[in-house]
């Protein structure tokens, strides 16, 4: 079996996408798979029409890799891939619209407004920020519609930071996501669906000095895990029931990652979920394997197989 493994891409998470798709390329070579690592470009099509893998795992991060843009591609070229199908992909690349399937299905998940770019430009940026500020207290995420790797995210205690909170989000993107800050455990939880239906894996609780950022994120030592968190026993069903949910309800496959926090009453509140989680040394999913004593490389070579059939 000839597994090719995207990796890169133009995104602003290239550099984690190259890194994930090394860890994963390393840990299935480790098993005896034939794994080939390309980079995304417009020789693309061409190749994947000449080599005709048998399985692509598309790693890619961001716009393009998430947004269901490659995947359209896979689908086209008629070649199986690993993950969730394009339609999926859009729907959960988009924050404000899984947020509000979610909402639908019963979740919990913060109060949001969403801001296209073009309102500040045609009513003014002041006349959008006192509506919003009426409707959404402080302290606010603000939040790129749209992305990944908290790039472009900040957190607003003050109406003075507002406006520069609101440029660097549209810096990475059209819209922006502003949503209600939850006091409680940042945890993350992976779902693995390789034929028995959706199961997650143990929660992953994340702990910063200061805010999960991109250096928090992909620096290690700079953030603390526990794998699995600490958690009630019926916290840590309410969020993997939650992350199941979220596979379920958006239509995912083969394995996703909901991000969430848990509040003091021990309630989930779904924050996005991730096609493409991430498969760095630092990343979510690898650590929730490994706490569920599950061998990385035994774990991928059921993923790949799951998207042969
Ligand atoms: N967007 C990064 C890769 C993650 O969700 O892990
Ligand atoms: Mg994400």
């Amino acid at each position: 079996l000839e597994l090719l493994i995207l990796a890169g891409g133009l995104s602003h998470e290239r550099d984690v996408s190259l890194r994930s798709g090394r860890r994963v390329a390393e840990a299935l070579r480790a098993l005896g798979m034939s794994v080939s690592v390309r980079d995304v470009d417009a020789g693309l099509l061409g190749y994947l029409e000449s080599a005709r893998p048998d399985v692509v795992w598309p790693i890619l991060h961001g716009a393009t890799g998430e947004d269901g843009s490659i995947r359209d591609l896979l689908e086209l070229v008629g070649v199986p891939y690993v993950g969730t199908d394009s339609a999926g992909s859009r729907i959960a690349w988009s924050k404000p619209v899984s947020k509000t399937l979610m909402a639908r299905a019963g979740a919990r998940t913060p109060e949001f407004a969403s801001l296209p770019q073009s309102l500040f430009r045609e009513v003014g940026a002041q006349a959008v920020l006192d509506i919003v500020l009426d409707q959404l207290a402080l302290p606010l995420v603000v939040k790129p519609a749209k992305g990944g790797s908290a790039l472009g995210v900040s957190v607003v205690t003050d109406a003075k930071e507002l406006p520069r909170a609101m440029v660097t989000c549209f810096s990475y993107g059209e819209n922006a996501l502003l949503e209600r800050v939850i006091v409680g455990t940042e945890l993350a939880v992976s779902v693995v669906d390789v034929g028995d239906g959706p199961v997650a894996l143990p929660a992953v609780e994340i702990s910063t000095e200061g805010a999960y950022d991109y250096d928090a994120r992909y620096n290690p030592g700079r953030t603390e895990y526990f794998a699995p968190a600490r958690l009630t026993p019926e916290a840590e069903r309410a969020a993997a029931d939650l992350a199941v949910l979220a596979h379920r309800t958006l239509g995912l496959s083969h394995l996703s990652r909901t991000d969430m926090i848990v509040d003091a009453n021990g309630v989930p509140w779904f924050l996005e979920v991730n096609v493409a989680p991430g498969m760095t040394e630092t990343s979510l999913l690898p650590q929730a394997a490994q706490a569920g004593a599950r061998p990385l490389g035994d774990l991928y070579r059921s993923i790949v197989a799951a998207a042969r059939v």
